[in-house]
């Protein structure tokens, strides 16, 4: 997570009460931390819930790859069920569930792609398997056999045993622009506390709120 805002240790965080947080970016790059020390694998998992053409939701894990003052990034195959339809309706709703801490983090907004400059320094920082991998995978597409995929695999292995694996084109990123962000940790007797912060837009300013659990 080389891009996460490095974290000062406000007031909020040193004193343990994150209610009192006055903007949601620095207090989610402090839970992402910690969950990052606590979580036995995958903190930056979180599921990623779409919408299809007749507005039915659609949900899946993925893992975040960036977040900064902008939003949250992540990668993926654009021809997949996902990318198809945050082509269609470029709005999502994340969910991070950490279970670790007993603490979950929402977002929601709407949805942008990353720069292909973004997208090939992120595809050159991954392993070439993976990288092999992202040319052989028609992502959410039928596949025949097992077979059928890893012989795939084994072409574009040989196709780019010599030098460096180009992003294919239709592997790239989305960026969520929040306009909410709900913090909810669990407290003894199900009393948990939970804030939400929103904006009308990407550049208004957060408004708190605190909500019954
Ligand atoms: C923990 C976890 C992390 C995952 N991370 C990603 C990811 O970063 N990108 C991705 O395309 N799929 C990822 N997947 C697979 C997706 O959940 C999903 O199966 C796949 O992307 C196809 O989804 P779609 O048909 O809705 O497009 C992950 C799955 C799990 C369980």
């Amino acid at each position: 997570m080389s891009d996460t805002t490095p974290i000062e240790h406000p007031t909020w965080l040193t004193s343990g009460d994150f209610t009192a947080a006055d903007e949601p970016f620095r207090l989610f790059a402090a839970w992402l931390q910690d969950a990052t020390a606590s979580e036995p694998r995958d903190p930056t998992a979180m599921t990623i819930a779409t919408v299809d053409r007749d507005g039915m939701p659609n949900a899946r894990m993925v893992l975040l790859k960036g977040v900064d003052d902008r939003g949250f990034v992540f990668y993926t195959n654009k021809g997949s069920q996902k990318g198809q339809e945050l082509d269609a309706t470029p709005k999502a709703a994340l969910v991070f569930h950490w279970k670790s801490l007993n603490r979950q983090v929402r977002v929601r907004g709407a949805v942008e792609h990353v720069t292909d400059a973004e997208a090939d320094a992120y595809f050159a920082s991954r392993p070439k398997q993976a990288q092999i991998g992202a040319w052989a995978s028609k992502q959410s597409t039928p596949l025949e056999s097992r077979l059928a995929f890893e012989t795939a695999v084994a072409l574009t292995a040989a196709r780019y045993a010599i030098g460096t694996v180009p992003r294919p084109p239709q592997w790239s990123g989305y960026r969520i622009l929040p306009l909410s962000i709900e913090f909810w940790h669990d407290r003894p007797f199900r009393l948990h506390d939970r804030i939400v912060f929103a904006r009308d837009t990407q550049n208004a300013p957060w408004q708190k709120t605190r909500l019954y659990p």
